[in-house]
C-alpha cells in the first residue's frame, strides 16, 4: 500500500474510534445520576420512555469496545501499513513475496492458507505421490489410502453428495453403478478433475405441452414396472416416437444413456437426480437441466485427486455393493 492509501487509512480508522468516544461521553454530560419515574415527554401508541440514565454496565461495555479496538489494531495488521505487534505478520515486508501464488506479500487469508496447505504437502506429499503412482483399482484397495480419500471426500465432496456418497435431488449416487459420464477408474479421475457440465435441452417451445407430457409418460412406462398414474392425458405410444426422433442422439436408441455426453440412462428409476415422478420427468423436459461439477484440478491438484478417484471406486466396487447395474 502506497504512504497516501496508508496514512488515509489509518487517519479514517482511529478519527472513527475518537469520534465515537467523543460521541458516548459528551452525550453522558448532563445525564441525571439518580433513576427517575418522570419521562421524556415523548409518547409511541401510549408508550412512553423514563429519563434515566444509560445504565452504567453498558456505558462500561462500550468503553471496553473501544479499548478493545485500539489494542486489536495495535496487535494486528489493520491500520495501513503498521504490522501490528505479534510475531506472526512481521514477514509482511520481506522478500517471502515469491511464495504467495498472487505475488503479493502480507497477511491474507489466501496467504495463510497456502502456507497450511505447503506444510501438508511437506508432510502428505510423498505419501500422496506414492498413491499417485499406483492405478487406481490398486489404490482402491489400500486401506490407509481409502482412509485418506475418505477424509478428502468429507471435506470437499459431501456438501454436493452427501456423508454417504449417495447422492441428494441434483446430486449424483456415487455408491452404485449407475454412471453418467463412465465408472471406468480413469473416467471418474477425469469427472473430478475437470468437471462435468450435463446439458440437457429444454423441450417446452420444440413439443409443445401435449409432446411433453407424451414423452414423459413414454419415458415414465419404459422403466421397469412403472405405470401411468390414473386419469392423465398423455399418450406413451406418441411418446416413443417423439423420444425416437428427438432423444435418441444423447439418450440412445434404448435410452440406456451416453456416457459421453454425460446423458443419463432413463431406464432405471434410482439414476434419475432430478426425480422420476411424471411431473417431475415434465418438469426436466421442458425446462431442461444443467447439472455441473465443479472442477478439483486447481484446488486438489492430480495426487489428491488420484486418492479421490480411488475412493470413489471402491464405494461402488465393494464385495458388498457387488454390481447393481442391472
Ligand atoms: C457443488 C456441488 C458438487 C461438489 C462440491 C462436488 N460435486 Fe461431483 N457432481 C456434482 C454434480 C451436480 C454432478 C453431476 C453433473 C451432471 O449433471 O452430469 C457431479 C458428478 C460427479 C461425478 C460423476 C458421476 C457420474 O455419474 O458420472 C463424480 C465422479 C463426482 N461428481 C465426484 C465428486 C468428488 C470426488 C467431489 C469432491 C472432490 C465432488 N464430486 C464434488 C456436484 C458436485
Ligand atoms: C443434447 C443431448 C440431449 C438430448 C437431445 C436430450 N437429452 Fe435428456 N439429458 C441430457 C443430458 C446431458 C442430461 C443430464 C443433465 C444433467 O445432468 O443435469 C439429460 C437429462 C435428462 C433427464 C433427467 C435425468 C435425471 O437424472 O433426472 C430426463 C428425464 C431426460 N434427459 C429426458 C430427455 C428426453 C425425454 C429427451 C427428448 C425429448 C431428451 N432428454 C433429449 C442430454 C440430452
Amino acid at each position: 500500500m502506497t504512504t497516501f492509501w496508508s496514512v488515509y487509512v489509518t487517519v479514517l480508522t482511529l478519527g472513527t474510534i475518537f469520534a465515537l468516544t467523543w460521541l458516548l461521553l459528551s452525550t453522558r454530560k448532563g445525564q441525571r445520576e439518580e433513576t427517575t419515574s418522570e419521562t421524556v415527554g415523548h409518547a409511541f401508541d401510549g408508550i412512553e420512555e423514563y429519563d434515566n440514565p444509560l445504565p452504567k454496565w453498558w456505558f462500561w461495555l462500550f468503553v471496553g469496545t473501544i479499548f478493545f479496538a485500539l489494542g486489536y489494531l495495535a496487535l494486528y495488521p489493520g491500520l495501513g501499513n503498521w504490522k501490528g505487534i505479534l510475531p506472526g505478520y512481521a514477514y509482511l515486508d520481506n522478500d517471502k513475496q515469491a511464495e504467495f501464488s498472487d505475488g503479493q506479500a502480507g497477511w491474507s487469508g489466501v496467504h495463510e492458507w497456502e502456507k497450511e496447505m505447503a506444510k501438508a504437502d511437506a508432510r502428505f506429499g510423498p505419501i500422496f505421490a506414492k498413491f499417485a503412482a499406483m492405478p487406481i483399482e490398486e489404490v482402491a484397495k489400500d486401506p490407509q489410502a481409502l482412509k485418506m480419500g475418505g477424509r478428502l471426500f468429507a471435506s470437499n465432496c459431501s456438501v454436493c453428495h452427501g456423508s454417504d456418497a449417495k447422492g441428494a435431488y441434483g446430486f449424483p449416487n456415487l455408491t452404485d453403478n449407475d454412471w453418467r459420464w463412465g465408472g471406468e477408474p480413469e473416467t471418474i479421475k477425469a469427472s473430478i478433475m475437470n468437471g462435468r457440465h450435463g446439458v440437457m435441452p429444454a423441450w417446452a417451445e420444440v413439443l409443445g405441452e401435449q409432446g411433453v407430457a407424451d414423452v414423459a409418460a413414454f419415458v415414465l412406462t419404459n422403466m421397469d414396472g412403472r405405470r401411468l398414474p390414473e386419469g392423465i392425458n398423455a399418450d406413451p405410444a406418441k411418446g416413443k416416437a417423439i423420444f425416437a426422433s428427438s432423444c435418441v442422439a444423447c439418450h440412445g436408441p434404448e435410452g440406456k444413456g451416453t456416457p459421453a455426453m454425460g446423458a443419463p440412462n432413463l431406464t432405471h428409476p434410482q439414476a434419475f437426480i432430478y426425480g422420476s415422478s411424471f411431473a417431475q420427468l415434465q418438469q426436466t423436459i421442458r425446462y431442461g437441466r444443467q447439472g455441473q461439477m465443479p472442477a478439483q484440478a486447481q484446488l486438489q491438484g492430480n495426487d489428491r485427486v488420484h486418492l479421490l478417484a480411488a475412493y470413489v471406486y471402491s464405494l461402488s466396487h465393494t464385495p458388498e455393493a457387488g454390481d447393481k447395474s442391472e
